[in-house]
């Protein structure tokens, strides 16, 4: 499974490239504003950090509007993924943009038969979000089981990409299901390696290699 980092802020997705984890980022309109920044200068200096996929999200709604967006934000670096909203002109940027050989995730994905739509679109990738529909009190994790089913009985080069990640346990089901990227808020990501057994068999380690005397270097 390919994890993604859900943010813009270029302090924490540098702290977090070190750990070698990264395969990509996905940014949106509201993280560019919560971290500020001219939007094309932060996605460029995301690129040169990571080399993996750099999702960078239009705003124009039209296609006309998509197409002129996109074909400034993918001159930016070659690891530039446009980001299209799951409407009719998103899609059919998303066609276009695909045939040309330009990687596109399609995002604000809610219900399987969107994520049917983009794959024949032909997106790199699609967003489902599980957070935000476990919000309204339906179940983000069986829209992710159900697209990965769907993807699975054709011939789709889609990759299911788990968005409005809250927690470890949205990672864990998503990896069971066989979601291909999960894209996760630099603090689920730092949660993963958490468990109290590991900080407690730690420091009892530590202890009784002190009481040796010795030093390995
Ligand atoms: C995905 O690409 C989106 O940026 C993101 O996962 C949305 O998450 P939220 O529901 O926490 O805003």
């Amino acid at each position: 499974m390919k994890f993604f980092i859900d943010t813009a802020d270029l302090t924490e997705i540098r702290s977090l490239a070190g750990s070698g984890l990264l395969d990509g980022v996905t940014t949106n309109p509201s993280l560019i504003a919560k971290n500020g920044g001219v939007f094309a200068k932060v996605i460029a200096e995301i690129c040169e950090i990571i080399p993996g996929p750099v999702s960078a999200e239009v705003a124009g709604t039209e296609y006309d509007q998509i197409m002129a967006e996109a074909k400034v934000l993918r001159k930016i670096a070659g690891n530039v993924c446009i980001k299209v909203p799951l409407t009719p002109d998103g899609l059919r940027a998303c066609k276009h943009l695909s045939n040309d050989g330009t990687m596109v995730n399609v995002t604000l994905c809610f219900s399987a038969a969107q994520a049917l739509l983009a794959a024949k679109s032909g997106a790199s990738f699609i967003s489902p979000f599980v957070g935000r529909v476990d919000d309204i009190g339906w179940d983000g994790m069986q829209l992710i089981s159900d697209i990965v089913d769907i993807y699975n009985n054709y011939d789709f080069k889609t990759e299911v990409l788990v968005a409005s990640v809250r927690g470890p346990n949205h990672v864990i089901e998503a990896a069971k299901m066989g979601a291909h990227v999960a894209t996760l808020p630099p603090a689920v990501l730092r949660s993963l390696f958490n468990h109290p057994l590991t900080d407690k068999g730690l420091a009892t380690f530590l202890a009784d290699w002190a009481k040796t005397g010795q030093s390995i270097v």
